[in-house]
């Protein structure tokens, strides 16, 4: 690899990807599951990191600290690709987490010799990760990559189950992309923040009203609050207009939907609470008709309207007056659900193939 050490210090960063790129384009290291090959692509630029300060009087704890992550990191990249085995039921796995384990003792075992100088142990660590880099991943790799390809894998589904369990830091992506052009997983980390963050509001506010059907549309209410507030705090402006009028079209369709659900449970059941509970759904309607009209006449505050009024329904209509509900019909939950059924026997329910997928993701069923 490259000798960076003659380079100015503010140049390092891209002297490294630069480096990185072009050993990533020189091999056929490419398996074709993103996750993975964000992982190799990271562990071949924290060598590259590894070289330019194993070169004479670099920062002895950066040098140290850089070899300690690489470890670290490894072991990570290994027990994904060990998951992955078993998602695809990779046959005889045995021998290639064999070759892991020793990989990582032997790395272990050369850092704890105190009695090198950290130059020497990083030099003989390079040695070994550079046998690793094009043995390992050219050769053992490869055989996994061939054996999706032959048994038809799908990968994708793979790819999201794997991205669910692992750390995947803003640097990884934007090498990983800058490198492939691959934007998967740009959407799977934005998927995976959107569900942790539905899930920490779902618990902080005890939303759960215990009818699923209920619960799988407030779910989706909260998914599009989510969705909104994050586009309008992190995304150019032209996608956020984007994710404005799709949350604006969706929401009223949303609301018309969810409230005849609620109003027609409260009405068989005989809530007491039925005309005061239905207003405040007309209310609400009305806002999100108002923001429509705003939207239409190209009123920039349309948007910034439309979180606040999602905020503040979420935390006083469902945390509040819907969680009544919850009360009232846990005795009849029984012939609650019947009726349910029976409400989508005579097509009187609308089911979205995305509020249900949310529903199950939460719920695994
Ligand atoms: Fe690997
Ligand atoms: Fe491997
Ligand atoms: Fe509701
Ligand atoms: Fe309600």
């Amino acid at each position: 690899m490259k000798n960076s050490s003659l380079i100015p210090e503010n140049s390092v960063y891209n002297e490294y990807e630069n480096n990185v790129v072009e050993i990533w384009e020189k091999n056929n290291f490419r398996l074709g599951i993103p996750i993975i090959d964000l992982q190799h692509i990271w562990l071949i630029h924290l060598i590259v990191k590894m070289e330019f300060y194993s070169k004479g009087d670099m920062a002895r704890e950066t040098l140290n600290s850089v070899i300690i992550q690489t470890i670290e990191f490894l072991i990570e990249h290994y027990s994904t690709e060990e998951r992955l085995f078993q998602i695809i039921q990779f046959p005889n796995p045995l021998s290639h987490t064999r070759t892991h384990r020793n990989y990582v003792e032997q790395l272990k075992h050369i850092h704890k010799k105190s009695s090198e100088s950290i130059y020497k142990v990083a030099n003989r660590i390079l040695v070994l990760l550079n046998n690793w880099l094009y043995k390992h991943i050219l050769d053992h790799d490869h055989k996994y990559k061939e054996f999706i390809e032959h048994a038809e894998v799908d990968i994708y589904k793979c790819n999201h189950e794997l991205v669910s369990h692992v750390n995947i830091s803003k640097e990884q992506v934007r090498l990983y992309q800058r490198i492939t052009k691959d934007y998967t997983i740009k959407n799977e980390i934005i998927n995976k923040n959107l569900i942790g963050t539905i899930r920490d509001i779902w618990k902080t506010y005890n939303l759960s009203i215990q009818i699923p059907i209920i619960d799988m549309q407030h779910l989706w209410l909260v998914k599009m609050f989510v969705e909104l507030d994050l586009a309008s705090r992190t995304m150019a402006s032209i996608d956020r207009m984007e994710m404005f009028k799709k949350t604006m079209v969706r929401s009223l369709q949303y609301a018309k939907e969810h409230f005849a659900t609620e109003e027609l449970l409260m009405k068989e059941f005989g809530y007491p609470r039925l005309t005061i509970h239905s207003e405040k759904h007309s209310k609400f309607t009305k806002f999100l008709k108002k923001r429509n009209e705003e939207y239409k006449k190209n009123d920039l505050s349309a948007a910034f309207n439309l979180v606040q009024n999602l905020k503040d329904w979420l935390y006083s209509h469902i945390a509040l007056d819907d969680k009544s509900l919850r009360n009232f019909f846990h005795k009849d939950i029984i012939a609650v659900n019947q009726f349910v059924k029976q409400l989508n026997v005579k097509g009187m329910l609308k089911l979205h193939n995305g509020q249900v997928a949310l529903y199950q993701e939460f719920y695994k069923r």
